[in-house]
């Protein structure tokens, strides 16, 4: 008997790309620029499984044209790419990657927090232009970071992860979920609950971790941000569209805010023009959970759990597990 088809959507870290080798038979997308949608559709047409990634979209169009497809495994742990629904509807099983990279993306919202306060991007640019002349007791003075209050927004693994890091700067952490963490979680981390609104109000730094669905989009809104301290600052390392970016954009023109560290945007790859020239705004290319490390590892995870799978066995990070059910 042949061994199912799978297509992958881009080359993935070699350990990976073996897992899947061992036992499927696989088309590789190799073009660095990804995949276009319309050879996505012919590609995956005759698959059995698809090892795709956050910016492509899996929905009912996609699996129209696939109809041999079973499992579908994005390398990422958002899913807002996929349809899980309609996948279930299908009996499709869709998987992500959690867990593997809640400390790398963690690290990456210090990074922006620290970057964006300390003006490391504005030194930097000033630096290489040529334009330093020596030690200035006035040059580029930033914001301190410890010793403030820390904001988080959506207390799921990097969440708390970020809270964790916090109390290394000697920082105060608050934090805002749709359901209160339990008091050995708050305690783990020094983390203390608050409601939305003094969250807002408190926070010298938000960092956003919560998943994009309809009731986080656009919660940073115009009337959110207008809460917030003038000299406090936004970070977001989650969704682009959890804050409404148009309206970001007004407040830090305004100052209703003293700047943000974004790596992630509402129309990836674009991003509202008028952040662009700002200087008061880190913006890294949704570059969160890139690391080397743990890059192979989501794509190690998102490969066994394909293998998983067509070998049998029960996949482990599955999304919609009911469609494992006998
Ligand atoms: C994810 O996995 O969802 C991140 O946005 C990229 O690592």
């Amino acid at each position: 008997m042949s061994n199912p088809k799978i297509l992958v959507t881009r080359t993935l870290p070699a350990p990976a790309e073996k897992i899947l080798n061992d036992s499927l038979d696989v088309d590789y997308a190799r073009d660095p620029l990804g995949i276009a949608r319309d050879e996505m559709l012919r590609r995956v047409a005759d698959k059995d499984g698809l090892v795709c990634q956050l910016n492509e979209t899996i929905n009912e169009e996609l699996l129209a044209a696939a109809p041999r497809l079973k499992v579908v495994a994005t390398v990422s742990v958002g899913f807002n790419n996929i349809d899980v629904a309609a996948c279930t509807r299908r009996k499709i099983l869709a998987t992500n990657t959690p867990g593997v990279l809640d400390d790398t993306t963690a690290d990456f919202a210090i990074a922006l927090m620290l970057a964006v306060a300390r003006r490391v991007v504005e030194g930097d640019k000033f630096l290489r232009a040529g334009e330093w002349t020596g030690w200035n007791v006035s040059h580029y003075l930033g914001s301190d970071v410890w010793g403030k209050t820390l904001g988080i927004l959506g207390f799921g693994r990097i969440g708390k992860e970020v809270a964790r890091r916090a109390s290394g700067f000697k920082m105060r952490v608050i934090y805002h979920n749709r359901q209160r963490a339990d008091a050995a979680s708050e305690r783990e981390v020094n983390a203390t609950f608050v409601n939305m609104d003094t969250l807002l109000r408190e926070s010298d730094f938000l960092s956003i971790h919560a998943p994009l669905t309809p009731e986080t989009k656009h919660i940073i809104s115009k009337d959110a941000l207008a809460k917030m301290k003038p000299t406090s600052y936004l970070i977001n390392t989650a969704r682009g569209p959890v804050v409404d970016e148009a309206a970001l954009n007004d407040a830090l023109e305004n100052k209703v805010i003293a700047g943000a560290g974004l790596d992630v945007y509402e129309r990836e790859p674009e991003v509202t023009p008028g952040l662009i020239p700002r200087h008061n705004v880190v913006l890294a290319p949704h570059l969160g959970s890139a690391s080397v490390e743990t890059r192979e590892k989501m794509a190690v995870l998102a490969a066994t759990n394909v293998a998983e799978f067509f070998a049998g066995r029960r996949p482990r990070t599955p999304l919609n597990p009911e469609v494992l059910a006998p």
